[in-house]
């Protein structure tokens, strides 16, 4: 019996661990636990995402909360070594990109505990990203690299990875999003929200580089306000931009604005059921990149760059620099794009937590 600990933290991390933990509770060779660093705590952040996906309560929850990157990331450590030196796993599991993930892998690779990670070798190039430090650092502690698209294996080739520790096992989020697609379309929020199909945008926005400096943010909300005299737009909005708002004095404007919605954050399958029938997602979110791509709903990212190349390459979306007159020009061109054109990156095909699960059976 090949003995794994799973690690969650994030909100993004959710939806990739639900797959994992469903194939290996199904194996008669892994035994999975579950740890919940709690870097995001709120039940509209964690638990409904539990709730809609039927993840299983995790074992552990090590309820870190808020704070730094250095204050976050050395309690998750802090809190995460116990656990492993208690349980004696034979793998950390981890998945993703953010704090949590770098903690926990780097707690298990100095106890001698193997890591795998999952969502390997993508890379944005761009270090002021916090999540990019995390992916590099990730994949240069781990053991075993599951890869979810062909850049990811290009990236590690040319970083020298060997070839033997590293796996095309394609996208997780994927396999949720697939598993999940008729149980969303029941989902009553375009009614409650009073929305016709096709007819309404979509927005999320959380990236510190986007939200935490009052002219970048305010020049993307200029161009929301534009794009909204032609389309409803609904905001789910994401703790970090809300607080920012508010402290930035933007409330006002934000509040002037008929045509943004402004929900709280949604569950997971509320959330695909919007996303599904939206006309348009504008987004700096890594995830929602991937999911407009299988759903074939134009995507415009809010970036200079982004880690899925795929996305683009296959899927509907596209690179806007994150100012008014780039985000209209872009909206303008995409809005005329056929999207039916757009193909599937390769593995995105809601079996690759099963390939995954085929690799730990084999090392058990
Ligand atoms: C984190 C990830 C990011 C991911 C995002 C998805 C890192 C470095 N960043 O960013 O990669 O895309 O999650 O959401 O790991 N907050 C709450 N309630 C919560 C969680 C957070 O109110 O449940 C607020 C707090 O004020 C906190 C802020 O949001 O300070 C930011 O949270 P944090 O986990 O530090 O980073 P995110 O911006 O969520």
């Amino acid at each position: 019996m090949l003995k794994v600990i799973c690690v969650c933290g994030a909100r993004p991390n959710f939806m990739k661990i639900a797959p994992l933990m469903e194939a290996f509770n199904a194996s008669p060779k892994i035994e999975p636990l579950l740890v919940h660093t709690g870097q995001h705590y709120d039940e509209r952040m964690s638990k409904l995402f539990f709730v809609d996906l039927g993840i299983p309560e995790p074992d552990m929850n090590l309820e870190v909360g808020s704070g730094s990157h250095a204050v976050q990331t050395s309690e998750i450590m802090k809190r995460f070594e116990p656990v492993v030196v208690e349980h004696k796993p034979d793998w950390v599991i981890v998945v993703g990109d953010v704090n949590s993930t770098i903690a926990c892998a780097l707690v298990a690779t100095k106890l001698g505990v193997k890591v795998a990670h999952v969502e390997a070798g993508l890379r944005s190039f761009d270090r002021d990203m916090p999540e990019e430090i995390n992916r590099l650092l990730t994949d240069s502690i781990s053991d075993l690299l599951l890869v979810s698209e062909a850049s990811g294996m290009e990236n590690l080739k040319k970083e020298g990875v060997a070839a033997e520790k590293v796996k095309f096992v394609g996208n997780v989020m994927i396999d949720t999003l697939t598993k999940n697609r008729a149980k969303a379309s029941e989902s009553k929020i375009l009614d409650e929200m009073g929305l016709t199909p096709k007819q309404y945008g979509v927005i999320t926005l959380h990236r510190p580089s986007n939200v935490d400096d009052k002219e970048n943010l305010s020049s993307i909300l200029d161009a929301f306000d534009e794009i909204g005299r032609d389309m409803k737009l609904v905001f789910p909005m994401h703790p970090r931009t809300r607080k920012n708002i508010e402290n930035m004095g933007l409330a006002s404007r934000v509040e002037s604005m008929s045509q943004l919605l402004r929900p709280e954050p949604l569950g997971y399958l509320d959330f695909l059921k919007l996303t599904s029938e939206s006309a348009l997602v504008l987004t700096d979110s890594g995830g929602i990149q991937e999911e407009t791509t299988i759903l074939k709903v134009p995507c415009l990212t809010l970036r200079k760059n982004t880690e899925r190349p795929a996305t683009i390459t296959h899927g509907t979306n596209r690179l806007v620099d994150p100012n008014k007159d780039s985000i209209l020009k872009a909206y303008r061109e995409q809005m005329q794009r056929k999207m039916e054109d757009c193909g599937t990156p390769e593995l995105w095909d809601g079996a690759a937590a099963k390939r995954i699960c085929a690799v730990f059976e084999e090392l058990a």
